[in-house]
């Protein structure tokens, strides 16, 4: 998959401050980004391997001598796109600014050219120490962006300038790096989660399997990125989203109302949603008894996404999904074409993959032909990356 951008180092100083980049590993994935963990061997006194690995789903390495033939510096330092160091210790600030190369972590470092946010955490004292400061000053000059530590509470009873800083703070940083942060700004929006359900009687309805998790990370991705969303959502979970507007819908009739009033508002649309192909000619007044359940006669519903496509106006982006178990490439190009579709994501759920899942798989389908492969993704880096091709 293409991750040009969003691939961030996270070098790990060996500070009682390395259990907090914990949660910084998560909010940075929620933000999109993919995340590798270099650790300083120091750190891993405080957080050790396996908590990196299992949060980053990714191997972690601190040694040069380890995967000796694979490189590991000079390969993790091509793949990175932003390097972040949380926490910079007294001692990693020290080795940074001697230029040294005596862990993976700094070897890293002097092998990237790319920018790089340092996030110190230590005691006042040390942070305020002549050297320190001096250091910090070097590394100010050589192009380090650094960040003031938090003032407060430190380990022991004392209080000063040396806390980690909040992980909101520090993503506001990153993403002021990255200059993502508001780059979808003034784009109306229009996305649709969950799947419809058709009522059969007042207890049972044909449904399908989405969870609404896509289309809530595409909402979510879209704000942080200064979009102006509005989510209808079909048989979602009850959650909000700030400064979102929600429409709730249940059955594909009241989807298609609810996509006809604000279609012509958007300039994009993506229907993440799952909408029933079909629903019951008769909706029972009464619960069916169970002997009554034999056949169900079904009326086709209309495909929204191609009446909403007929009738687009000029520049507006429309964007489909897909799930398919078998030739999820070649019905997914038919898809596209029949439908007259900007991109088109097609989710491989053979197997039962995917429904309900964080993470996904599949490919990217794009106008020109060409195709995004998606290994093995969380809904929220896929739904960046849908978003990166609006750019
Ligand atoms: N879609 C739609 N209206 C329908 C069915 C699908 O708007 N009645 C949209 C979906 O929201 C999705 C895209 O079309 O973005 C593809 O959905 P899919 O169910 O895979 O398409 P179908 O045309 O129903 O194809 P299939 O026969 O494979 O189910």
């Amino acid at each position: 998959m293409s991750t040009t951008g969003r691939e961030v180092l996270l070098g790990v100083g060996g500070g009682i401050a390395a259990y907090k980049a914990c949660e910084l590993v998560r909010r940075l994935q929620d933000d999109g980004f993919l995340v590798t963990v270099v650790p300083t061997p120091a750190a891993l006194n405080f957080v050790g391997t396996a908590t990196w690995e299992a949060l980053s789903g990714r191997p972690v390495l601190s040694q040069v001598w380890q995967d000796v033939p694979g490189v590991a510096h000079i390969r993790l330092a091509e793949l990175a796109d932003y390097i972040v160091i949380a926490p910079a210790t007294a001692d990693l600030i020290a080795r940074l600014a001697a230029g040294r190369a005596d862990d993976l972590l700094t070897n890293v470092v002097l092998a990237s050219g790319v920018a790089k946010l340092l996030v110190p955490a230590m005691h006042p004292q040390m942070w305020s120490s002549l050297a320190t400061q001096a250091n910090i000053e070097t590394l100010h000059e050589r192009g380090f962006v650094v960040m003031e530590p938090d003032e407060g509470r430190l380990t022991g009873a004392d209080t000063g300038v040396g806390r980690f800083p909040e992980v909101p703070r520090i993503l506001e940083n990153l993403r002021a790096i990255v200059g993502i942060s508001a780059d979808l700004r003034g784009r109306r929006i229009l996305i649709t989660a969950g799947g419809t359900r058709e009522p059969i009687d007042p207890v049972r309805f044909i449904g399908n399997r989405s969870s609404g998790k896509q289309g809530f990370a595409l909402a979510q991705a879209a704000l942080s990125r200064g979009a102006k969303v509005h989510l209808i959502a079909a048989n979602c979970p009850d959650l909000t989203l700030e400064g979102c507007v929600i429409t709730r819908v249940e059955t594909t009739a009241e989807l298609s109302l609810a996509l006809d009033a604000e279609f012509e508002n958007c300039d994009v649309l993506i229907m993440s949603a799952a909408v029933a192909d079909a629903r019951p000619s008769q909706i029972e007044d009464e619960k069916l008894k169970s002997s009554q359940l034999r056949t169900i006669e079904l009326v086709p519903n209309p495909d929204l996404l191609k009446v909403l496509s007929d009738k687009r106006r000029p520049g507006q982006v429309l964007i489909g999904f897909a799930a398919e178990t078998v030739n999820h490439l070649e019905s997914a190009i038919s898809k596209m074409e029949r439908k007259n579709l900007d991109l088109l994501y097609v989710n491989d759920v053979s197997g039962g993959a995917i429904f309900g899942s964080d993470r996904t798989q599949g490919a990217i389908l794009l106008k020109s032909g060409d195709q995004i492969t998606v290994t093995d993704a969380s809904k929220d880096t896929l739904a960046h990356v849908l978003l990166d091709q609006l750019k």
